[in-house]
């Protein structure tokens, strides 16, 4: 083999703009293009700026893992986030970010998460109860209150569901990040009605927050509990931690901690919907668990719900693309990149790939079972390496924890398109609601 580099191939689009348009059309299409026109590390290019898709697993791995250390976020990303986020976790880098993660960390510990079942059942038994045999649910929406209010009580200890400035905020924030404007490499100072409604929200949001804390510290610090909140404002008082890191970090996690779970699970129960021969192999697994109310202990027990996760994060995964930056010239798989070029990894086109999924269109929960002989990195719906989402492990509990409670009360059929429309939106979003129609379940004992 040569050892000669050279330069990711791709095409180059229309003059100006770049590939842009193709990518604002349908950026899905776009990367399984590259992938296929280019191979499996190929560049474009967005408003004249180069750009270079990584869709070789074991690229992926270099990136987040092994060459993690030539890499950053990148300058889009900081920029876009600079406001809302930019002194927090997501966002930050070098030893601000690994103090932050030290900090942080233990609010994530398996058995500190083990004590957040509860109020996941909670909630989830609470949207439950709402429901009734033969209604028809939009499945996003309900899921999005859900996992909101599970992320105030447990993270924050606060009712979100009685102060609307949360859900308001995180409506702005999102539309402001909206498509094309998160990786357009437009400039965002324009005053628009999105721009100034996100200005007004995230100004209301910032004070919210700061209540929060106040509220807290005027606990003693016996009576604070350690939830995330009570951990966050130690490390202030300690001057571990500046005001200004404490509150993008309360955004930081009530942006990326609900959204992208409620996605996850409105996309398992789109696949399951479509699927009643794997609704049923789920019902006997849950069926297994007592009276129907999981607790921390039941859960590693539902493996099949955890392959049938794993499936719909595949075929749907919420976070379908992000970026990184090089920050010296390395070389992928025998390509040059130089520092200073953008990266984009496509979870999207990675994880539909032919050459690492058999049939890959098809929603076939047993092949995680297997150990297939695929490259790891074949599938990334958390990232990887040392940033790879913290909150993992929580979205996981909260998934089967939801959708034990749905399941141990309700079948149901897909009452909506059976193709819906996704919308590369801040994440993976439906287009078209995504609806089911219940029928309760006839269990022993209800
Ligand atoms: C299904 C649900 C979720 C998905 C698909 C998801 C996906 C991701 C991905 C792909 C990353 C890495 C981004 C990158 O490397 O640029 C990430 C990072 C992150 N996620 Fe998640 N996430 C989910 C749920 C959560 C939850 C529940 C929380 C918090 C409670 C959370 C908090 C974070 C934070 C703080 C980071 C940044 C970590 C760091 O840079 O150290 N996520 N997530």
């Amino acid at each position: 083999m040569s050892t000669e580099t050279r330069y990711p191939p791709g095409p180059r689009g229309l003059p100006v703009v770049g590939n842009t348009v193709d990518l604002s059309r349908d950026i899905f299409a776009f990367f399984e293009e590259l992938r296929d026109d280019y191979g499996h590390i190929a560049s474009y290019e967005v408003f004249g700026t180069d750009a270079c898709m990584v869709a070789h697993p074991d690229a992926i791995q270099q990136v987040l893992l092994d060459k993690h250390e030539a890499f950053e976020k990148g300058e889009v990303l900081t920029r876009n986030l600079a406001d809302t986020m930019g002194e927090g976790l997501f966002v930050t880098g070098g030893e601000q970010w690994q103090n932050q993660r030290t900090q942080v960390q233990p609010a994530f510990y398996r058995d500190r998460l083990n004590t957040y079942v509860p109020e996941m059942r909670a909630t989830a038994e609470e949207t439950v109860e709402q429901w009734r045999d033969g209604m028809v649910v939009d499945v996003n929406d309900r899921m999005t209150e859900a996992t909101m209010d599970v992320l105030g009580r447990t993270l924050f200890g606060v009712d979100v569901t009685e102060n609307p400035i949360v859900s308001e905020a995180s409506d702005a924030i999102l539309a402001r990040f909206d498509t094309s404007r998160f990786w357009s490499f437009l400039p965002d100072q324009i005053p628009t009605p999105t721009n100034r409604r996100y200005r007004q929200k995230l100004d209301q949001l910032n004070a919210f927050v700061d209540d929060l804390a106040d509220q807290r510290r005027a606990q003693s610090p016996a009576d604070r509990g350690d939830d995330l909140l009570s951990i966050l404002v130690s490390f202030v008082e300690a001057s571990d931690l500046t005001q200004e890191e404490f509150r993008d970090n309360m955004i930081t996690f009530l942006f990326a901690g609900h959204e992208t779970t409620a996605l996850g699970l409105t996309y398992t129960l789109l696949c399951l919907a479509q699927h009643p021969e794997e609704q049923e192999k789920l019902y006997t697994e849950i069926d297994t668990v007592g009276d129907g109310r999981v607790t921390a202990e039941d859960l590693p027990g539902l493996e099949y719900m955890e392959r049938v996760i794993d499936e719909a994060l595949r075929l749907y995964p919420p976070v379908y693309m992000f970026f990184r930056e090089a920050t010296q010239d390395v070389v992928l798989q025998g390509y040059d990149i130089p520092a200073g070029t953008t990266l984009v990894l496509p979870q999207w086109a990675v994880h539909r790939d032919p050459e690492w999924w058999d049939d890959p269109e098809a929603f076939r929960p047993e092949r995680f079972a297997d150990d297939a002989d695929r490259p790891e990195y074949a599938y990334f719906p958390f990232g990887g390496g040392p940033r790879h989402c913290i909150g993992m492990r929580f979205a996981r509990m909260e998934m089967k924890t939801v959708l034990a409670t749905i399941l141990s009360e309700y079948t149901f059929e897909l009452a909506s398109e059976p193709n819906p429309e996704l919308v590369a939106s801040t994440n993976l979003k439906p287009g078209d609601p995504i609806e089911i129609s219940l029928s309760q379940r006839e269990r022993a004992g209800h």
